[in-house]
């Protein structure tokens, strides 16, 4: 061993001791009769100490063509420091070396090796290896490897097996783009990779596995976001002879295990809240919910209200003076939130605001607000238009008091809501209603069956295919798809999805009606899935399961946003290893072998 002891543990009780000690030299000073070296490991620093006129000149030499990131190996005295540092653990003592052997030198490192460094995204992803000596990085994957440790205990206990499925598998129309690979001995055929395991982890049902998890990469060809990676890992689960209510408990389970061991909490049960709700309340599936600001609907068409600016019970002697408002008189929805505590926003705030809901990715046309001011009076931006007595009726609609303020967005009824979703939660930043050590989990449930999208002019799975319909809708599937609700559920944190899951369909009859429903003709659905339809007719047991984010786990247990940072070697932005350059071109002779012609 090159070292009797790491960097992060000497402590004055190690005082006397003569120790060895490995690793970077984190930093030098050299004060000609005092010289001192940072050395630091994965567990942390110590201080190396050389009075440079009692040490043999040998040794000073040699300190003094140190450099950063040189990596050393230290034998010394441990002793106690006359000025203490208790900014860090070993802060109290220090060390006298007698010798001190270079392992190895370093080239000057692109950027600072420090909690703060100077290097920027694409320097630290390019020298990934020395990122990951900073702390941050470091503390950020051991989280990720508790987290592990605790989710395999928890499930372990339980009698989930962990089992490996395969990697190459099968490209299905289905979900997102696949990952493809090319087989060089079956010219002209490709395997794909997974972007779940699913149709395996049924099939380990029908083989009675009974309970099965895997912590398992997956692979999507998708957009990239702050919390997509192309490959990223889940915590995949499934369960047979169980039902919904089942999954949930054993999940919220895990979920509570997690929060309690790692991080020290005992969140309280998880709420529920249906699919129609959280698009109603808050125009999304995924509602942040550590703050409230529900929506409130001043005009909805599609609830077959004539048209007006008020709700029912208020627009029968609301007295609208003139015309209404033209843009909330035409929009088929106008709803708004109640920004508690905010009628102080000056003019510059609110231009801000509605600069924020103009921006293309948002795209509403205007917000029109009221403020409630504490003095009882209220006024708008629409004043020409309403007077205080129709003001005072939104401010009931709103539930809002004095000091509030009210912000209402008009449109189209989709566009509209999500809008505002976006609007809530930058306004729940600038109230900072949303903070990272608070922890607000919940579970979303019935979503509908299916979706239909406009491009393909067809059905698509909500959650996949596989996921069977609440019984009591399935005599809807022939009379209005779109109104099936399934037995589907996301679990929610701080508005981040962090799992999501299904029971599944586990008869062969149902699960062919649902490939029809999907545009699929018989045979595209054995050709694709018919290995599965097939497992059916063998007694497959009534099943379902869920899968987690387990790097959108990590980044929220570590308090950030962005998975990159939660993640050993992560893709950037446009899906590239900038460290390893990949992807990347291969050779014409591989090509070849292949069989792959490439456009030119
Ligand atoms: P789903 O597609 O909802 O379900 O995925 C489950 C969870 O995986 C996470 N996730 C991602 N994380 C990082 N980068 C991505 N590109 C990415 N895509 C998804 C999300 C999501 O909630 N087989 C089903 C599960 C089941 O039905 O049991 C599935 O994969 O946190």
């Amino acid at each position: 061993m090159l070292r009797t002891h790491t960097c992060g543990e000497l402590r004055m009780a190690h005082v006397g001791q003569t120790v060895t000690i490995s690793g970077w030299v984190q930093g030098l000073r050299d004060k000609g009769s005092l010289l001192w070296i940072d050395l630091r490991d994965r567990y942390g620093i110590s201080q190396i100490t050389i009075e440079t006129e009692n040490s043999p000149k040998e040794l000073v030499d040699i300190a003094r063509t140190l450099g950063r990131e040189y990596v050393i190996s230290v034998t010394g005295n441990v002793a106690e420091r006359y000025s203490k540092n208790n900014k860090i653990p070993t802060g109290d003592i220090e060390i006298y070396p007698d010798k001190i052997t270079v392992l190895n030198s370093s080239v000057i490192p692109p950027f600072t090796i420090e909690d703060e460094t100077d290097g920027g995204d694409d320097i630290r992803m390019k020298y990934r290896y020395l990122d990951l000596r900073r702390n941050p990085v470091r503390k950020n994957l051991e989280l990720r490897h508790r987290m592990a440790i605790e989710t395999r205990n928890y499930l372990d206990k339980l009698n989930f097996l962990e089992v490996e499925t395969p990697v190459l598998i099968k490209s299905t129309p289905e979900g997102a783009r696949d990952f493809v690979v090319p087989s060089r001995m079956n010219q002209g055929e490709f395997y794909a990779l997974p972007q779940s395991p699913q149709t395996f982890k049924q099939l380990l049902m029908v083989g009675g596995f009974d309970r099965y998890y895997q912590i398992v990469k997956c692979f999507r060809d998708e957009d990239l976001r702050a919390d997509r990676q192309p490959e990223f890992t889940q915590i995949d689960c499934e369960m047979a002879f169980v039902e919904q209510e089942d999954i949930l408990n054993t999940f919220e389970g895990l979920v509570r295990h997690l929060f309690k061991i790692v991080k020290g909490i005992d969140i309280p049960p998880l709420t529920r809240m249906t699919y129609a709700d959280a698009m109603k309340y808050y125009g999304n599936d995924k509602p942040d919910i550590r703050f409230d600001m529900k929506f409130v609907e001043l005009k909805n068409t599609s609830q077959n209200s004539p048209l007006r600016v008020y709700p029912e019970h208020l627009s029968k002697e609301s007295g609208v003076r003139g015309e209404a408002f033209p843009i909330f008189d035409k929009a088929e929805l106008v709803i708004g939130i109640c920004a508690k505590g905010a009628a102080d926003y000056t003019r510059k705030q609110l231009d801000e605001l509605t600069e924020f809901v103009k921006r293309p990715q948002i795209g509403a046309s205007g917000l029109v607000y009221a403020r409630y001011n504490s003095d009882g009076t209220i006024k708008s931006s629409v004043d020409k238009f309403y007077n205080e007595a129709d003001l005072k009726k939104w401010a009931t609609a709103f539930n809002a008091q004095p000091g509030d303020l009210i912000l209402i967005l008009a449109g189209e009824k989709h566009k509209t809501r999500k809008a505002l979703s976006e609007l809530r939660l930058e306004m729940g930043t600038r109230l900072e209603l949303r903070d990272k050590n608070t922890y607000a989990c919940h579970w979303v449930i019935d979503f509908p069956l299916l979706e239909w999208n406009d491009e393909t002019q067809r059905w698509h799975a909500m959650h996949h295919p596989f996921t069977s319909p609440k019984p009591e809708d399935i005599e809807l599937l022939d009379i209005t798809p779109g109104t099936v609700r399934a037995n589907a559920y996301d679990m929610v944190i701080n508005g981040v999805e962090v799992g999501g899951g299904s029971i599944r369909i586990f008869n062969k009859q149902l699960q062919a009606r649902m490939f029809e429903l999907l545009g699929f003709t018989k045979e595209q659905a054995q050709a694709q899935f018919g290995f599965l339809m097939n497992a059916f007719e063998f007694g497959a047991p009534p099943h379902g399961g869920i899968a987690f984010g387990f790097d959108r786990l990590c980044s929220l247990f570590g308090g950030a946003d962005v998975i990159r940072d939660f993640i050993a070697f992560p893709k950037n932005n446009s899906g590239r290893d900038v460290m390893i350059d990949s992807p990347s071109v291969i050779s014409q002779e591989q090509l070849d072998e292949l069989g792959i012609v490439l456009k030119k």
